[in-house]
């Protein structure tokens, strides 16, 4: 299954500076330990288990599963009858058991340079508490959902651990997302409660996410499901527009703190400030909420199973899928994958530049680096804002050893050249990663020979919203890179290539890639339908989980996805299904039909092609090429989606070539965007 013997020819090596500290420093090691996760994964997970703290042990089998539709429900089960939370592992055990209360958690880089702050272990662990006992006082228990809508801000780990903290089931979705996203998101989870910010800058873009978070509730009560509380945190604003003379009781009312905000450098003079209504029937204020409340908050034991969160993903059909993950298996692997792939070492300082409101942030952000009491960087910017040295700027700043981020990133800067990353000296970078998508070898060869100066692996990290962590990855000091590979399955991971018949197949090939048993981390069920988890990842081929994604196997046993083979696509390391953005269109008056296929793009990996056909009597024009491109949820959600360079969507949003596109359908009209 594991190659016997590395690959010689055309690899790249780990330094043997990385080798002498390394978890796990060579290729016979990561086999060996391969071997022995898959052999008996019980022994080996049990003993990652043995590092965190359990109030009861666990009952039955330390993993259960059924992972065949034709003998039953499919289920998985990890270290089932023990309790635990996640918010006393990541925090009161590293203030408390690992001496690490003065250890820097986060530092926080704002979107613009010189906002900044820091937070250490036992700043986060008060706050969090804080906020658990506010979440109480709400009235919000164990088992609750609770959905946040918040820019890259420490209190937006505050309030996903928070929750995490009494039991209750965060579903964050990301704050670049519309009303309609959130709306769908809140009613489908059934949340009672939501906790947005003000609004927050991207780069130069002021984004007014109360007003956001407003419209959505407002369309949660339409649709008859009013949620009765929004706690808003201020993190522009001075004064909620309206809030004097609002009935709310005093106690409730915002009560800004100027000069603590000033000092926090969150209060800026020179830029407009959001627009913040404001409802005293149903907004609450962060800030006065927390004032008086205790620091101290006795955690919820939770049994392993009980779930800790639900993430959104797109669907094949449209309708996006709660990808639920459990508390238990979830820590275990989001813990282990972090430490032995970015080969975490107490000193080092970790970047990844992912949002939080996607997997790789909840997982890499979140759970996996304060499970291991790291400290890391958060970074509320972007890659190009004031310039594009901005993220070699905050390397040097910070000393990041450890840095992970997207293909679509590497290859918009790789644009701009060597200078600008040059300008920065970058010394202290140990490893390098990815995540999202495919990286095509000439950005590989960029990162690897400009950024990291030829002295840094790229762990290439495969692996979706359902898997929780890593599945595919090299180990930094152990496995030799290609460029382009996400090379080889990690612990416990059992990886195949199947035919289109479903059978397996050996040696060198190319078919869907499926994974044949589950890892602790994996997903457990989609929230609401279990129904709909088993047809999507389970029906096509019995008796495997099948990812989605095309994958070839080379004659060295390596592994190279090559993209998804469902009606989806991924634009710059976002999954946008096709079925989604038709039915945004066809939404449109003056559209009749729509059909969505992907084309290659150079800095997004894939962009979306549109061909539209209108309604009898309507004219194409370009006032209408821009309506479809803003159509409904789809297209706001996909322009700040593209997170990147928002400039860079111009280049591609015209017509593509109308006299061909005018022979192919007479009256009809096609848009790439
Ligand atoms: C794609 C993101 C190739 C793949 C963590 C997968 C990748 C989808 C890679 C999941 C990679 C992610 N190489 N393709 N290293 N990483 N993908 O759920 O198509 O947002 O199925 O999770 O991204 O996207 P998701």
């Amino acid at each position: 299954m594991i190659p016997d013997k590395p690959p010689q020819d055309n690899v790249f090596h780990g330094s043997e500076e990385l080798k002498k500290e390394a978890h796990v420093p060579s290729f016979d090691k990561y086999r060996e330990l391969y071997m022995k996760s898959v052999d008996n994964p019980d022994e080996f997970w049990g003993d990652v288990a043995k590092d965190f703290f359990w109030k009861t042990k666990h009952t039955g089998q330390f993993l259960d599963y059924n992972f065949d539709v034709t003998k039953g429900e499919i289920y998985i089960k990890c270290m089932e009858g023990a309790s635990t939370n996640i918010c006393y592992n990541l925090l009161d055990r590293n203030v408390h058991e690992k001496k690490l209360a003065d250890k820097v958690a986060f530092f926080w880089e704002g979107n613009e340079p010189g906002d900044e702050l820091t937070v250490t272990y036992r700043e986060l662990l008060q706050r969090v508490c804080q906020f658990a006992n506010v979440l109480k006082a709400q009235g919000v228990k164990k088992g609750d959902r609770v959905s946040i809508y918040m820019p890259m801000v420490v209190e937006l780990v505050v309030a996903m651990l928070a929750c995490v903290r009494i039991g209750a089931v965060h579903s964050i979705v990301f704050a670049g997302f519309s009303a309609e996203s959130l709306c769908e998101r809140i009613v489908d989870s059934q949340c009672c409660l939501l906790i947005t910010a003000d609004g927050f800058y991207r780069g130069d873009k002021l984004i007014n996410l109360k007003l956001l978070a407003d419209e959505a509730l407002q369309k949660c009560r339409d649709k008859g499901f009013p949620v009765g509380r929004c706690i808003m945190l201020k993190h522009l604003s001075k004064e909620p527009e309206g809030i004097l003379g609002s009935q709310s009781p005093p106690a409730k009312r915002p009560c800004p703190d100027l000069q603590q905000e000033k000092q926090a450098g969150r209060v800026k003079k020179t830029r407009p400030v959001p627009k913040v209504p404001w409802n005293p029937e149903v907004d609450l204020c962060w800030d006065a909420l927390l004032r008086g409340v205790s620091d101290e908050c006795e955690p919820e034991w939770c049994d392993s199973e009980d779930p800790l969160f639900i993430l959104y993903t797109s669907g094949s059909t449209g309708k996006p899928k709660g990808v639920l993950h459990t508390v238990s298996g979830y820590m275990l692997y989001t813990a282990t994958t972090f430490k032995v792939v970015f080969d975490h070492q107490p000193d080092d300082v970790y970047w990844c530049t992912a949002d939080i409101g996607w997997i790789t942030g909840h997982s890499y952000i979140t759970y996996g680096p304060l499970a291991n009491g790291a400290t890391s960087v958060l970074f509320e910017g972007l890659p190009t804002h004031p310039d594009v040295s901005r993220m070699w700027e905050i390397v040097d700043k910070y000393n990041v050893t450890k840095f992970y981020t997207a293909p679509t990133a590497i290859r918009l800067l790789m644009k701009f050249g060597n200078e600008p990353v040059q300008r920065y000296k970058r010394s202290s970078l140990k490893v390098l990663g990815t995540v999202g998508e495919p990286i095509n070898p000439e950005a590989w060869q960029w990162y690897y020979n400009v950024v990291g100066e030829k002295r840094c692996p790229i762990v290439d990290t495969f692996w979706q919203t359902e898997t929780g962590g890593h599945v595919l990855t090299p180990l930094p000091a152990a496995t030799p890179m290609k460029p382009g590979s996400a090379t080889l399955p990690f612990f416990g991971v059992v990886p195949a290539i199947l035919n289109e018949s479903g059978e397996e197949l050996e040696g060198p090939s190319e078919g869907y890639l499926v994974f044949k048993q589950p890892w602790p981390g994996v997903m457990r069920t989609i929230y609401g339908s279990h129904e709909r988890f088993e047809s999507t990842y389970f029906k096509k081929f019995p008796g495997y989980y099948v990812t989605g994604d095309g994958c070839r196997r080379d004659k060295d046993g390596y592994f190279w996805v090559t993209g998804r083979i469902d009606d989806m696509l991924n634009v710059s390391g976002h999954l946008l299904s096709t079925a989604e953005v038709e039915s945004a269109l066809v939404e449109h008056e003056a559209v009749a039909e729509a059909a969505v296929v992907g084309r290659p793009h150079p800095v997004k990996g894939e962009s979306l092609y549109c061909f539209v056909t209108l309604n009898d009597g309507v004219m194409y024009n370009s006032e209408l090429e821009v309506e479809l491109k803003k159509q409904g949820k789809i297209m706001r959600r996909l322009l700040r989606k593209i997170a990147c360079d928002e400039r860079e969507l111009g280049d591609i949003s015209t017509l593509a070539d109308s006299t061909v596109v005018e022979q192919l359908f007479q009256n009809r009209c096609c848009t790439a965007v």
